[in-house]
């Protein structure tokens, strides 16, 4: 069975990878630097690390490392062997990148230059699977999305993610690395500590605060579930059909924040809105990704529709984050 390393692994996309792959029978190695992005650092983030080392990870061997530390990659390559690489490592934030360009140039760039230039050596690594980001895009031109779209992204954070994308097929084709492109979007669910607009929803409902709704490009989102990326990413990673391709991976719809405050008023009535004008007009205009690809060759079947996604989160912060959710925290 094929061994996977996975980079940025502690983070929430690859802690839920990390869980997949294990619960799949895949012995699995993380190499994580343990970042941290949004500051200041809320009750629930422990919390939040807690479930991932208990339940996400726990079967998962974990080396604290840095992919800009060519030592701790080499070294976790050349003993664990591993025969896929999952990389997830990268300053994940399109709003920090722009005000940290040099760190999010390191992260997203430098650290996946580090790896393709060790793996251009090697023979055992069968796979190197980018983890990219439907920012690529830009202004979505046509809705749903194809892989096919002109890419032409907006800001700093696109524009890096892409150039890591153009990096990966450039040393795949000149050394022979195989290598597969997945471009997520708009993710939620339980453990998330970088505080996207879903996560926000959730703490002020829970806090009894209004909710704040920016009108802005990126109103209608693909939103998608961790676990529905976590299965994609895992097909995607496996699948010989994969290889050398690229795909979309999200839950395929576009939803609008309205969808998700209406969903939201089942579980807290006494729900407010406000309207806040955004002022962060580099976000581009979103919608739907074309998922087609991802179904006929990877028999990818997202299960994780907004109805049923956000109720299992609502659960997980009740359960878990209870620093947020207990009566007796509410102001
Ligand atoms: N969450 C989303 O909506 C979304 C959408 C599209 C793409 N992505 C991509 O998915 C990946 C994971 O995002 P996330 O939401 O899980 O963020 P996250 O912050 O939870 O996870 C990122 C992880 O990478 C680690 N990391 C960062 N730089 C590192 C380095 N140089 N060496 C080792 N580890 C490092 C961090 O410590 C963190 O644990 C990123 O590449 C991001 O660009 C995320």
């Amino acid at each position: 069975m094929a061994k996977i390393l996975i980079t940025g692994g502690a983070g929430f996309v690859g802690s839920h990878t990390t869980k997949d792959f294990v619960d799949h029978g895949y012995e699995v190695a993380v190499l994580d630097a343990f970042h941290i992005y949004v500051l200041p650092i809320q009750e629930w983030f422990l919390e939040n690390m807690n479930y991932r080392f208990q339940y996400l990870l726990k079967d998962a061997r974990i080396e604290r490392g840095s992919t800009l530390n060519k030592d701790d990659l080499r070294r976790i390559i050349v003993d664990f062997r591993p025969n896929r690489i999952v990389h997830f490592a990268a300053l994940p934030l399109a709003n920090v990148a722009v005000r940290k360009s040099e760190e999010a140039f390191q992260g997203i760039l430098q650290g996946t230059v580090n790896l393709l230039e060790i793996l251009r050596d090697l023979d055992f690594v069968e796979r190197f699977v980018y983890i990219s980001s439907s920012m690529v895009y830009g202004d979505f031109e046509k809705v749903p999305v194809p892989e096919s779209a002109r890419k032409s992204p907006k800001d700093i954070y696109g524009g890096m993610k892409l150039a890591g994308e153009i990096l990966t097929k450039v040393y795949a084709q000149r050394y022979g690395i195989p290598y597969t492109i997945v471009r997520p979007s708009a993710v939620y669910g339980p453990t998330d500590n970088n505080r996207r607009v879903i996560q926000l929803f959730l703490e002020r409902a829970f806090r009894k605060q209004p909710l704040q709704i920016r009108r802005g490009n990126d109103s209608r989102l693909d939103f998608t579930y961790v676990k529905d990326l976590a299965m994609g990413i895992r097909l995607a990673t496996l699948s010989p059909q994969a290889e050398n391709q690229e795909f979309n991976i999200t839950y395929g719809e576009s939803r609008t924040l309205d969808d998700v405050v209406q969903i939201l008023r089942h579980y807290f009535p006494d729900l407010q809105v406000q309207e806040v004008q955004d002022p962060e007009t580099f976000r581009p205009r979103r919608g739907a990704l074309d998922i087609s690809k991802a179904k006929r060759l990877l028999g990818y079947s997202p299960q994780w529709p907004l109805e049923r996604g956000l109720p299992e989160y609502i659960d997980f912060m009740q359960r878990y984050n209870v620093s947020i959710t207990r009566s007796d925290n509410l102001s």
